[in-house]
């Protein structure tokens, strides 16, 4: 009974620190990312279901000082970066305290709106925060996805083989 307790309890606390969806920095020069998570995306690829709103929570730490910090959303196809809009961008909106001060730990969460009208595709999604005063990226990151109406085939723009979906553009 004592070892179900265990390795029940040791379980979930590997999947506490396991928590986050996988994702691989690209940049992030005035911050070190502590957590990001979206919505349904423990493994990579993330599925994104057309019709469907995805939430996504990124925890930093920032390196520098900003009065505003904005977040960018680009889907990169054929490495090509093609902006995502997004129903708000500036993170004072979205969870940070403004203005971020340097060492503080802010979250960041905002949604994504995976329109009806996205082409079903295979893609890689480049998410920044731009800290504004600095001119630089506080957070610089990827992950995969497939964009998908569920039935409808999608077509691959990257070329994913097992266990190498980072090895990219
Ligand atoms: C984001 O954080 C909020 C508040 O902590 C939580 O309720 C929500 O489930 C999180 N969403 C994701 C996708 O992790």
């Amino acid at each position: 009974m004592l070892k179900l307790f265990l390795l029940v309890a040791l379980s979930c606390s590997i999947n506490l620190i396991w928590a986050g969806t996988p994702f691989k920095d690209c940049g992030s020069e005035l911050a070190t990312v502590q957590l990001f998570e979206v919505t349904d995306c423990p493994t990579a690829p993330c599925k994104f279901i057309k019709g469907k709103t995805y939430a996504m929570n990124l925890t930093f730490t920032a390196k520098a000082p900003s009065k505003t910090a904005t977040v960018a959303l680009h889907g990169v196809i054929a490495g090509v970066p093609v902006p995502f809009p997004l129903p708000e961008s500036n993170t004072c909106n979205l969870g940070a305290k403004c203005p971020i001060g340097q060492g503080d730990i802010n979250m960041a969460s905002f949604s994504l709106p995976v329109l009806t009208t996205y082409p079903s595709i295979s893609l890689y999604v480049k998410l920044e925060i731009k800290a504004d005063d600095q001119k630089q990226d506080y957070v610089c990151l990827l992950f995969p996805a497939t964009i998908t109406s569920g039935a409808a085939k999608t077509k691959n723009l990257v070329q994913w083989r097992k266990g190498k979906l980072f090895e990219m553009i």
